[in-house]
Formats: structure tokens, sequence, C-alpha cells
């Protein structure tokens, strides 16, 4: 909705006016699309000010640490809902009745098995290498193996796909951690939930089938449902881009696993136990406080800051109130990693220098510790982040496809290289 106007003032031309489009709540946002036509463009790196898109799916306030998905705050999902209803809902825009969610948890279930040969082709890849490596290449291969859904013109193919994915990411990254430690994969149990049938393919053999503690599976679909969307990051931003191309979703979806996987971004939360690792005991909290202050040094204390959140992440309080939960369960409370990581969350929150950056600890920095204590090695960290992930993904990619502006995406620039000049021959350089 445009009602209001902006004006811009180029020294030497006409004003130029721009629409000033409001959303259903946040900041109103200023229509630049016109200014193309006055020879101008918007300088914007890392798109600080820039909307890249209309979306109905997921709004937060950073001031206020307000998360919400389709309306509904995260708090009251992580407490009363459930990762697939949740999914249903990013999916779908609205939450399933019983009968609607029964068929959709039926529908995700059908599909929790991956094309056989995956098995022969995850042997391609060395065993020691990092999952979140296997995961790009294991989940672009898709589009391979389902190539009958692939049409992202036809909504049953956009839909089927969406589901596929969501249903084989959790037997992807089991696979792939399976692998890597040279264990027979784990087939899937359909009799189990979405977060028990997880934890059942991590970590039972086919020799020993071990309950699994209702707690934990608690806990699990709760970090799937705190990870599950968060508007237009750069992992998203990244799906976007790929399939505003027309590319497929299963190659969409490969792409924002690569863009997840830096230290920034979803590789934090295996970065933050390297790091409590390396600070090794409370004593050495200062050093490395001292060492993230410091404008020379590159070091940053992993699990804090967020480039939206500048009060709290919302998803942080609830992961920490799950991580107590967890930890008193498991009776690690006097883990020496643990012990590190409250002091130095209890010194960087007392530190000047986070305060007035607005530096807070972000879901990243509890979810490693409590996937730590749950038995999961570092390295399936950043996969696990992007299984919930990937629903977030898919409903984006979903709501792009059919958005009636899509354009195909294509940023310009400013540049300022060299001029225009001739070729000079190698004799003469
Ligand atoms: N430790 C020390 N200083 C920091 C940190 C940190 N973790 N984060 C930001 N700063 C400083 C930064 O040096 C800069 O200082 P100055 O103004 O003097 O140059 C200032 O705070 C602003 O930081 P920025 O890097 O310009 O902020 P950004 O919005 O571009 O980056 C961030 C946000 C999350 C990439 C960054 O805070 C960071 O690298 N944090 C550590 C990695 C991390 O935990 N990432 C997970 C994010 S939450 C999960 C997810 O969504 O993926």
């Amino acid at each position: 909705m445009a009602d209001k106007k902006a004006q811009l003032i180029i020294e030497g031309a006409a004003p130029v006016e721009l629409p000033v489009l409001t959303g259903t709540v946040g900041p109103d946002v200023i229509d630049v699309r016109s200014l193309t036509s006055t020879g101008h463009f918007t300088f914007d790196p890392g798109f600080m000010s820039t909307a890249s898109c209309e979306s109905k799916i997921t709004y937060i306030d950073g001031d206020k640490g307000i998360l919400l998905h389709r309306g509904y705050p995260i708090e009251q999902l992580a407490e009363k809902s459930d990762y697939l209803e949740t999914c249903y809902l990013l999916l779908n825009g609205e939450l399933p009745t019983a009968e609607q969610k029964a068929q959709f948890v039926s529908t995700v279930k059908n599909h929790t098995m991956v094309h056989e040969q995956l098995k022969s082709f995850l042997n391609g890849f060395r065993r020691d290498a990092h999952p979140m490596a296997i995961m790009c290449g294991v989940v672009g291969a898709l589009s391979a193996f389902y190539h009958d859904s692939l049409d992202i013109n036809d909504p049953h193919h956009r839909e089927i796909s969406a589901v596929r994915l969501v249903a084989k990411m959790p037997t992807i990254a089991a696979m792939v951690y399976k692998y890597s430690i040279g264990q027979p994969l784990m087939y899937p149990r359909n009799d189990l939930s979405y977060s028990e049938n997880f934890l059942h393919m991590m970590f039972n053999t086919p020799c020993e089938i071990k309950p699994i503690s209702p707690v934990l599976a608690k806990a699990m679909d709760r970090i799937f449902i705190l990870h599950a969307d968060h508007e237009q990051n750069a992992s998203t931003s990244t799906v976007r881009l790929a399939g505003s191309t027309g590319a497929n979703p299963f190659a969409c979806i490969a792409a924002g696993i690569a863009a997840l996987w830096g230290p920034a971004h979803g590789g934090a939360n295996e970065a933050v136990l390297t790091m409590l690792d390396e600070i090794g005991d409370v004593s050495n909290v200062e050093k490395f406080l001292a060492k993230a202050k410091d404008k020379n040094d590159p070091f940053k204390l992993m699990g804090f800051g967020h480039r939206v959140y500048k009060n709290f992440d919302p998803r942080a309080k609830v992961m920490k109130q799950s991580a107590d939960e967890v930890l008193d369960l498991l009776g690690v409370e006097n883990n020496p990693t643990l012990q590190v990581a409250k002091e130095l969350e209890k010194a960087a929150l007392a530190d000047p220098y986070f305060a007035e950056k607005k530096l807070f600890p972000n879901v990243d920095f509890y979810s490693g510790i409590i996937l730590e204590a749950m038995g999961f090695p570092t390295s399936m960290f950043t996969p696990i982040f992007a299984l919930s992930r990937t629903v977030g993904w898919i409903s984006q990619w979903k709501e792009m496809i059919g958005d009636p502006q899509l354009k195909i995406g294509r940023p310009r620039q400013l540049y300022n290289g060299e001029t225009l000049r001739d070729y000079v021959d190698i004799e003469n350089r």
C-alpha cells in the first residue's frame, strides 16, 4: 500500500518523488524502483537498508526482540506447537485443523525415505569430510533423483518438492553422520515423531535400538522450531536469489545450505563450541573478551551479536530455558565447557563494550551447548540448523515463485575500477 511519498533531491536534477509503502506492521519502505529512470541507483552493501521482497511469512522487530511466524510469537509456538505443525503454518499461512495436521504429518512421513541409490552417492565422499560439505552435494543431487517434481510452474510439483525436502532432510543429515563414523545407515521409522525419528536415526544402530527420551525429543523439536525461519537472512536471500532464476527447489536449498555454513551465520553454533574449547578454562575468559574488543584482532565472540536483534534474541531466551532443562536432565551442570560458557556470558553482558554495541547472546550461543550435551558432535550442529531451516527456505521460495512481482534478482554496483583502455601487447608491458 502506498499512501505517502518521499522526495529525493539530487543536486543539479529535478526532485524525484518516490512512493512510500506501508506493511501491516514494521517500518515504512521507500520504493526506489523508479530511480533507474533518473540514471541513479542506491548503494547499500550488506542490504542494511534494503527490503528485497514483500513477504507474509515472518516478522522481526529487532529492537523489541519480537519474532512472529504468520503473526504467532515464537515463544508461543515453542511452548504450544510442534515442529511439523510450525512447518504447516509456515508453508500454508494458517495453523492446521486437527484433520489437516494429521494429513500433513502422514504425508511428510510417507516421504521420509530417500532413494536407495543415494547411499552409493554418499560413498563418493571422504569419511572425514565436514557434514555440511556432504549436505551441499547430497541435497543438490536430490534434483537428480526426484525430477518428477521439478516443474516450478506447477503448484502440485512445488508442494511435493516442499514436502520431500522437509521429510528427507533429517534422513540425509543422519545418513551423513552415520557415514562419517562408519556405522550402518538407519532407515527412518514412521511410527516415531519427527524429532524422535531423527534422534533414532542419529543415535541408534541396527544391533541396539534404544528408546528415545521424551524430554530429549521435546528439546530437539524445540530446537527445530526455533530455527524454522528467520525472514530475509543471508541463506534465505540466497535461496530466493537462486530461485529467482527459475532454478529447481533442490538446487536452491543446496545454495541456502552453502550460505548457512559460514561462521557469521549458521556455522556460528559450531564456532561457539570451538571457541569455548579454545578458551578452555574460566580463568581465560577475560583474555578472550579483550581479544574480542581489540580492533586489530579478527577474533569475535561467537554466538554474540545479530544484524537485526539489538536488544535480545527471543529465540535465545527460549533456547536458554531449554538448555537448562536438558542439562539438568543429563546431569551435566558441572561440565567445564558449560562453566566457561556461563562465565563468558556473565562477563560479556557486564562489559560496556558489548552493551554499547548492543551485542547479546544469540540463538547459536545456547544451541551448541544443548546439542553437545545431547551427544551431537560439533560438526553436526550446522547440519541440524540446515534441516530445521529447510522449511523456512522452501516456504520463502514458494512465496516468491507465486509472487506476480517476481523478477530475476540482479543487484547493481558502484564501479570504481579502470575506465576504458586499449589492450597492451605482452612485450610492451
Ligand atoms: N564480538 C565482538 N565484536 C562484535 C561482535 C562479536 N560477536 N559482533 C559485532 N561486533 C562489533 C563489530 O566489530 C562492530 O564494531 P565497530 O562498530 O567498532 O566496527 C560492531 O559490533 C557492529 O558489528 P557488525 O559486524 O557491523 O554487525 P553486523 O550486523 O554486520 O553483524 C553478526 C552481525 C551476527 C554477523 C556479528 O555480530 C557476528 O559476527 N557475530 C558472531 C557470529 C554469530 O554469532 N553469528 C550468529 C548470528 S545468529 C544465527 C543466525 O541467524 O545465523
